[in-house]
């Protein structure tokens, strides 16, 4: 069977600011909550190994792009770190930022490589962390302030720029699950870190129309697809509820200009609402974007509540339904999640029912592993399970384009091995390997069977 995408199709990889560039402080660089939390938690990171030690995009980047040239990308995203561009958060620029983000910007647009913008990946700058980060109201002007620097200084070349990375994770992993810096557990701050999030991302969007610039601005969501246990009402309810919290939150928010109304009622009915304005759901429902990315990884299978919830507990999402483990399941056992490529045809499906057909592409989508090493051969780690995981969700992709999803693109996590927040480097995600102890990047199966797909728009 012949796999073909419409032309032109994005094809590229996905990488974010602090998990490839290295040299977090140096040449000006401000630090921001994870080059902070690598020293005063590095016990919280996997074997001590912090945002210094990424794969050196600051330092390699003509040969990065080059490599990027050599599996045929035509697009590729990363993030700009506003600790780097605007070291205290506010007020100066960094120029060694501003020639930086020039150059590769220039270079990928002299490789043919569309670059793709993203505003925010989970850095906030630690002198406005310190002040409340996105609790803190003040902190959306100033990353108003950060978005209008950025459009001003590189939208004359760059055309797709998105917002923020995964809006939900900073408050969820930052204010609520205890994974990222400032570590809290508390339903109401994280709640509030959103709503303000979604605020700035709507500042954002705003400032960009005010400046009319030629391209498109959008956001990247994390999805994960819920599925119940069973038809029966209670697993039905458990799945709903479990999309309210952590998929339609955000993203009725962003497409639909207005938060849920059972989100709400559950809220109010447990003391959780944060501080809303009229002016806010104005501001939300005033935003429209441009395109949307979606960070595929794993479904999320659920059933209904057992016993009852604790009312002395942190109220948390988790109140509402249970975790199901599906007998049989796929795992990708690195990781610890299910492989389900199906979860890519009803995401679209999801897009293309409920929020309007919106131009779309797939921002993060891949397959981390661990051990790698164990399958080089002949210098080349022979990954043929990476192939197999791209092939199956393409597949699925393009029967749900052919189905009238407009999906523009594929972005693979990621370009080169790169750090993760929890992780550092134990699973393995790239296209090209990153030798840890030389530096060197060589590509591996995958990445010569990617170029193969873009140069034919397509596979067998
Ligand atoms: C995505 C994030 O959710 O998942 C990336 O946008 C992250 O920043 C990726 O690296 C893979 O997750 P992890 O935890 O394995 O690095």
């Amino acid at each position: 069977m012949k796999i073909e995408f419409p032309k032109p199709f994005f094809w590229g990889a996905a990488s974010s600011a602090t998990q490839s560039e290295g040299r977090q402080l140096t040449d000006g660089k401000g630090e921001n909550i994870w080059d902070y939390a690598s020293k005063e938690y590095n016990h919280r990171f996997y074997e001590g190994v912090t945002t210094e030690d990424t794969s050196y995009f600051y330092r390699d980047y003509q040969q990065d792009i080059q490599k990027m040239q050599d599996i045929s990308f035509n697009s590729f995203r990363t993030s700009i770190s506003w600790s780097r561009l605007i070291p205290n958060g506010t007020g100066a620029v960094n120029p060694e930022a501003v020639i930086f983000y020039n150059n590769i910007i220039n270079e990928m647009i002299a490789k043919g490589v569309e670059p793709f913008i993203n505003l925010y990946h989970f850095d906030m700058p630690m002198p406005l962390q310190k002040k409340g980060g996105f609790e803190n109201k003040e902190v959306i002007e100033a990353y108003k302030q950060y978005a209008k620097t950025c459009f001003e200084l590189f939208g004359d070349r760059v055309t797709y720029w998105f917002t923020f990375n995964e809006p939900m994770i900073p408050a969820e992993a930052g204010y609520l699950h205890d994974r990222h810096y400032p570590y809290v557990v508390d339903f109401k701050r994280a709640a509030m870190v959103l709503h303000n999030i979604i605020l700035a991302h709507c500042e954002a969007v705003k400032v960009y129309r005010e400046m009319k610039l030629a391209g498109k601005i959008g956001i990247i969501m994390d999805v994960i697809p819920v599925y119940p246990r069973s038809q029966n009402p209670a697993d039905l309810d458990a799945a709903e509820m479990a999309d309210l919290f952590y998929t339609k939150s955000v993203n009725d928010a962003i497409l639909k200009g207005k938060y849920p109304t059972r989100l709400k009622e559950v809220l109010e009915e447990y003391d959780q609402l944060p501080e809303v304005t009229v002016a806010d759901l104005a501001l939300i429902a005033a935003t429209k974007i441009d395109l949307l990315g979606i960070n595929y990884y794993r479904p999320r299978r659920v059933k209904a509540k057992e016993g009852v919830p604790n009312p002395k507990g942190v109220f948390s999402p988790e109140w509402f339904f249970d975790e199901y483990v599906m007998p049989g399941r796929r795992m990708n056992t690195s990781r610890g999640i299910e492989i389900y490529p199906r979860g890519i045809y009803d995401i679209a499906k999801k897009i293309q029912v409920e929020y309007d057909n919106i131009d779309w592409f797939v921002s993060e989508n891949g397959i981390g592993i661990e051990g790698e090493e164990a399958f080089i051969e002949e210098g080349i780690v022979q990954d043929d399970y990476r192939i197999d995981f791209l092939k199956e969700h393409l597949t699925y992709l393009n029967q749900a384009m052919k189905e009238g999803s407009n999906c523009l693109g594929y972005h693979m996590w990621t370009f080169v091995d790169c750090w993760s927040w929890g992780n550092a480097y134990k699973n393995r995600y790239g296209f090209y390997r990153l030798d840890l102890a030389t530096g060197e990047k060589t590509v591996k199966k995958s990445g010569l069977w990617f170029k193969e797909t873009v140069e034919n728009n397509g596979f067998d």
